[in-house]
């Protein structure tokens, strides 16, 4: 029997429509999807919408319509969306090979298994939850409570959301249900402890650890002021309260995804519900790094509560800017529509759906997963043109036009003397390499790697094919038994690459078998066997292929970047970056000791390890970096830092500094810094202060 692979999406809300960034999450789950059937696992993949809660109210009053006409409106726009993306679901099974759901949390099905969850730890732990009174801030726009620590404060003293960057609401005193959730950090730390790949990458694990450490306050998981959202079951040492209680939508939300495999707390009959059984423990939650600590902290704790298993891993990947900027709704050019980028990729290829594929694969080629990525245009044109139309689609164009010219419509014929010497053996070497590579990188969670590991066989081809020269074999009658042998080879090269591009590059991978005449449908599709290069080829006919990765020549990217780069995103292209971090300056006599202090002077400063989120320059300010970095509880702290000249932006994040934490907020050059980081330097600066060791953000240094 083959093992279950649950692989999730976040749900989206239904405030907005698809995105760029929603695509990416829900691509990197899809790839996961496609590669574990590929390795026979019985694969099962689930999307869907976030349809209750406070923010579905305000952008339904917005619009004139009731939450559920907005809900009604919007979710089909995701689940169109992922279909033009390539993901099937009604029809999933026959074509992918394994099934594909889309939830949306309004579903009744769905509000009886949050039900469920919640009466289930009510009879289990009672005290797990328990009634009493909230008041405190709120974000909308994250649904979620934010601590007086975990807000940022504007220097008007305004309490602002760190994640949106907005003024966050006051709730004010109301009757509420809480979870017990102060009980659980030290079972979250025991069980990350035993399972080092709950939460990956491993910077994330990281960071839920220090919150864990911090200590957990109990979490306020019902509202009475509004009512869109599911009702709080019967609470019989309450009688009639619960009826004015409806569910904070994380509680909701998160049940999404155990609803979808079936309702473990009212089994039918006696078979209980076998979907929960068997896929449960193999779930893997891909999310954006924005929604950690509801999946890592809030989620596990509830299923603690109510005994259940906790998923297999939660993983976390960065955030996707474009041209430098924040996806926001304010600058209309950052919401780049996934679909309409895909269409103008597409250009005039004689397969369209491979504009598709050249977002699936620049979106996962280009930055490792945990890390924040940044769309910029002129980058995705040449990575296009390099590594699809170049690489990829010069191979598959010669191959083919080789195998039709001097095999005639045939493949030739394998010779095993000659594979095991000169341009033969490293070819086949190469190609297993490849696809033990990409097999590890992609059950670790790493495609981008996987797909660095697809290209060496992609590029070791087109090396092969310059050093057999087939052209030349082909003209001497007496090298038929070599000739037959290259062909043969090219076209175990074309099959291998058909193979391993599929999880990504569905459409390419599909035309591919098409000209090979392989005749493979998608689900029939198994991960190639390293050892097995050029014996395990299916039965082909080739023919010639047609454009499928057209280069974009100057002026069409000339016209695309015109398209793609309104005003407001060109003034953000990269501002020069003098690196003189190569070039120390000339020795100057060290500055002179500053006056003595006391040790309660010392003790004044708050300093703590920090790690940089993202680092931009500053226009028309040659000296400064504006850093975003995260201090463990607070996660985006702006720090301007005179730091431009020894670092490009590029080269930071990700690094840890260390910060001075209680410095007053200062104006500089129209923004405001709120703290400073360390670095060595009298007049230029030469190094940061840094910790030699992973210390997790906010670790207070002394
Ligand atoms: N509804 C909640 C999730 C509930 S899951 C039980 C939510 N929805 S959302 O519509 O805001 O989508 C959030 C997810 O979309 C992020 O976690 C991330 O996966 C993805 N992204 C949204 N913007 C993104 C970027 N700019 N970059 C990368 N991914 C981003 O939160």
């Amino acid at each position: 029997m083959s093992r279950p692979f649950y692989v999730t999406t976040p749900i989206y809300y239904v405030n907005d429509v698809p995105h760029l960034g929603h695509a990416y999450t829900t691509i990197v789950a899809d790839v996961l999807a496609r590669f574990h059937h590929m390795c026979g696992d019985d694969a099962r993949f689930l999307t869907g919408t976030d349809e209750h809660g406070q923010k579905i109210v305000e952008a339904a009053d917005k619009r004139g319509l009731t939450p559920q006409a907005l809900c009604d409106l919007v979710a089909p726009r995701f689940r169109e969306t992922w279909i033009e993306l390539g993901m099937n679901f009604d029809d999933a099974v026959a074509t992918h090979g394994f099934r594909r759901d889309f939830l949306r949390t309004t579903e009744a099905h769905h509000k009886r298994v949050v039900q469920g969850l919640w009466q289930r730890i009510q009879d289990r732990n009672p005290d797990d939850l328990y009634l009493g009174s909230y008041e405190g801030w709120y974000c909308v726009g994250c649904e979620a409570y934010y601590t007086d620590s975990q807000l940022k404060k504007t220097p008007a003293g305004e309490s602002f959301c760190p994640v949106h960057e907005r003024p966050l609401a006051w709730v004010t005193k109301e009757t509420s249900y809480f979870f017990r959730l102060s009980a659980y950090g030290d079972q979250l730390l025991e069980h990350i402890e035993r399972h080092p790949h709950f939460i990956q990458p491993e910077q994330y694990r990281n960071e839920v650890v220090g919150f864990l450490r911090g200590g957990l306050k109990d979490l306020s998981v019902s509202r009475t002021s509004f009512t869109w959202g599911i009702p709080v079951p019967e609470d019989l040492r309450h009688p009639g309260e619960a009826a004015h209680h409806v569910m904070y939508v994380w509680f909701d939300a998160l049940t999404n995804y155990l609803s979808a495999l079936g309702d473990p707390f009212t089994p039918s009959g006696s078979d209980g519900a076998p979907d929960v059984d068997r896929y449960w423990k193999s779930a893997v939650h891909v999310i954006g790094k924005d929604i950690l600590r509801f999946h890592a902290v809030y989620w596990p704790a509830f299923l603690l509560s109510a005994g259940l298993p906790l998923p297999r891993a939660i993983l976390c990947h960065g955030w996707w800017a474009i041209g430098g900027r924040k996806i926001s709704k304010s600058i209309p050019a950052t919401r780049v529509s996934p679909t309409a980028l895909a269409a103008d990729l597409a250009g005039t290829s004689s397969v369209p759906a491979t504009g598709v594929d050249a977002v699936r694969y620049f979106l996962l080629r280009e930055t490792p997963l945990g890390n924040d990525g940044d769309l910029i245009y002129e980058g995705l044109i040449e990575r296009y043109n390099a590594d699809l139309a170049n690489d990829l689609g010069n191979l598959i164009n010669r191959c083919l036009t080789m195998l039709v010219r001097f095999g005639g419509g045939g493949i030739g014929a394998h010779d095993a003397a000659l594979a095991a010497t000169g341009p033969h053996a490293t070819l086949a070497r190469v190609a297993g390499e490849a696809a033990r590579d990409a097999r590890m990188a992609l059950d670790g969670f790493a495609p981008s790697r996987a797909l660095e590991a697809v290209w060496r066989l992609v590029r070791e081809t087109n090396v092969y094919i310059a050093a057999t020269e087939p052209w030349t074999v082909a003209k001497d009658p007496a090298r038929k038994g070599e000739l037959d042998h290259v062909l043969h080879t090219l076209a175990a090269a074309l099959w291998w690459t058909r193979l391993l591009i599929a999880p990504v590059l569905p459409a390419a991978a599909a035309a591919l078998d098409g000209w090979l005449g392989a005749g493979r449908a998608e689900r029939d599709l198994r991960w190639p066997c390293e050892d097995g290069f050029g014996s395990d080829l299916p039965a082909m006919t080739p023919t010639a292929a047609t454009p499928l990765f057209p280069r974009i020549d100057d002026k069409r990217a000339a016209v695309l970047l015109e398209k793609w780069l309104p005003p407001e995103l060109a003034s953000t292209s990269p501002v020069e970056v003098i690196d003189e971090a190569t070039t120390p300056p000339p020795l100057a006599p060290l500055a002179p000791l500053a006056p003595m202090i006391q040790f309660a002077d010392f003790e004044k400063l708050d300093l703590r390890v920090g790690v940089v989120i993202a680092a931009e320059a500053v226009p028309k300010a040659r000296k400064v970096l504006k850093l975003t970095v995260d201090l463990g509880e607070e996660r985006h702290r702006t720090i301007v830092a005179g730091i431009a000249k020894a670092f490009a932006p590029d080269a930071l994040p990700g690094r840890r500094v260390l910060v001075v934490a209680n410095l007053a907020p200062r104006e500089m050059l129209g923004l405001t810094s709120e703290g400073m980081i360390l670095a060595a330097g009298d007049d230029a600066i030469l190094a940061l202060a840094s910790v030699d060791a992973a210390a997790p953000p906010g670790t207070r240094v002394k």
